[in-house]
C-alpha cells in the first residue's frame, strides 16, 4: 500500500497539500496534481490528508470520510479554554473510587492526539487504572526502597522520609493516595525521536486538561522523575523504565474537594516583546 493516494477526479490541483507539507515531500506531479516521489522524506503528519478540501487524499490507508470533520465541530470558545487554565488544579484529595473504566480508556484513545517532534510518535501510556493496581504499584515500590543496598535510611531524604512514611501507612506523599495513575514513557531507540522527554510531558499535560474537562481531578506526579535520577534501580524494579527511559506520570482520581476559585497567577510570568527592528 502506497503511504500517499490521490483520487484524481476529486483533486483540483489547488496545491494546498503541497504548501502545507513542513518536510517538502509532496511535489507538484507533472499533470499539476500532487505526488510524493520519496516516501521516506514523508513524516507521516497528514497535513496533506488534513487539509485537502476535496477529500482527494488517502494517507496509509485512512480515507477522509473516517475522519471528524473540523467544519462545524463545537469547539470551547477562547474565553472557556482561559477559564480552564485558570481553574485547573493539582489536586491532592482523591476519592476512594476507582474511575470508570470506560472514561479512561476515552481519555487514553483521544491521547493519542497528542503532538510529538517530528511526528515520531511511539508513547507508551502505561495506565494504572484501579486501586488495586496502584496497591501493587506501590507495594512494588516500598519493596524496592527495602531491598535496596543502602537501605531507606541512607536514601536522599526526599526519598527516604516520606518512603518511610508510606512504608507505615502515614501520608501518602508521594502517589497522593491517588487511585490510578498515567505514565507517559517514549522509545529512546526510535530514530524518528527527537525530543522524547518533551513529548511524554506535552502528552500528560494533556492529559490533564482531557482528564479535567472530563470532571476527573489530576496531580502531576514529578516525583518519580526525582526518583529516576537519585535512584533509578528503584524505578527499574517498580516500573520497568530504565534509568534512561524519557517519561512523565500523572495521578488521577475523582476528586475529593472542589475549588470555590481560581488562584491569582494572572501576570505571573514575565511577558517580553521583543520588537527590535534590524541593526
Ligand atoms: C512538572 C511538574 C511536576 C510536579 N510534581 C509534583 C509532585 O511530585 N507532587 C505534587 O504533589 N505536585 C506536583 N506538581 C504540582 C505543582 O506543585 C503544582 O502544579 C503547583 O503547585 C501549582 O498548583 P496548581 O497545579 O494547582 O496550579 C508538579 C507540577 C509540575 C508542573
Amino acid at each position: 500500500m502506497r503511504l500517499f493516494e490521490l483520487d484524481d477526479a476529486k483533486c483540483v490541483k489547488c496545491a494546498l497539500c503541497v504548501r502545507d507539507c513542513a518536510f517538502r515531500a509532496l511535489k507538484i506531479g507533472e499533470d499539476g496534481r500532487p505526488v510524493l516521489p520519496d516516501e521516506a522524506k514523508c513524516m507521516k503528519c497528514q497535513h496533506c490528508f488534513a487539509i485537502c478540501p476535496k477529500g482527494a487524499i488517502t494517507f496509509d490507508g485512512r480515507r477522509p470520510g473516517d475522519s471528524v470533520p473540523a467544519a462545524g465541530l463545537p469547539l470551547p470558545k477562547g474565553e472557556e479554554v482561559e477559564n480552564w487554565l485558570r481553574v485547573r488544579r493539582s489536586c491532592r484529595q482523591f476519592r476512594d473510587a476507582d474511575v470508570d473504566r470506560r472514561l479512561v480508556e476515552r481519555i487514553l484513545k483521544c491521547l493519542g492526539n497528542t503532538p510529538t517532534g517530528c511526528n515520531a510518535r511511539g508513547l507508551t501510556f502505561t495506565c494504572y487504572p484501579t486501586r488495586e493496581s496502584m496497591k501493587a504499584f506501590k507495594t512494588r515500590f516500598i519493596h524496592a526502597i527495602e531491598r535496596h543496598r543502602d537501605g531507606p535510611r541512607l536514601l536522599p531524604r526526599s526519598i527516604a522520609i516520606p518512603a518511610i512514611k508510606m512504608r507505615r501507612g502515614g501520608e501518602d506523599i508521594f502517589f497522593r493516595g491517588a487511585p490510578a495513575m498515567l505514565i507517559v514513557s517514549a522509545d529512546e531507540k526510535n530514530p524518528a525521536t527527537a525530543t522524547p522527554q518533551q513529548d511524554a510531558i506535552i502528552a500528560c499535560a494533556n492529559f490533564e486538561m482531557l482528564a479535567q474537562a472530563h470532571g476527573l481531578a489530576t496531580c502531576w506526579c514529578g516525583f518519580l522523575k526525582m526518583v529516576q535520577l537519585e535512584v533509578p534501580e528503584i524505578l527499574e524494579q517498580t516500573s520497568g523504565l530504565s534509568r534512561s527511559t524519557p517519561f512523565y506520570a500523572m495521578l488521577f482520581g475523582y476528586p475529593a474537594v472542589r475549588y470555590a476559585r481560581g488562584v491569582q497567577r494572572d501576570g505571573y510570568a514575565k511577558v517580553v516583546f521583543d520588537e527590535q527592528g534590524e541593526t
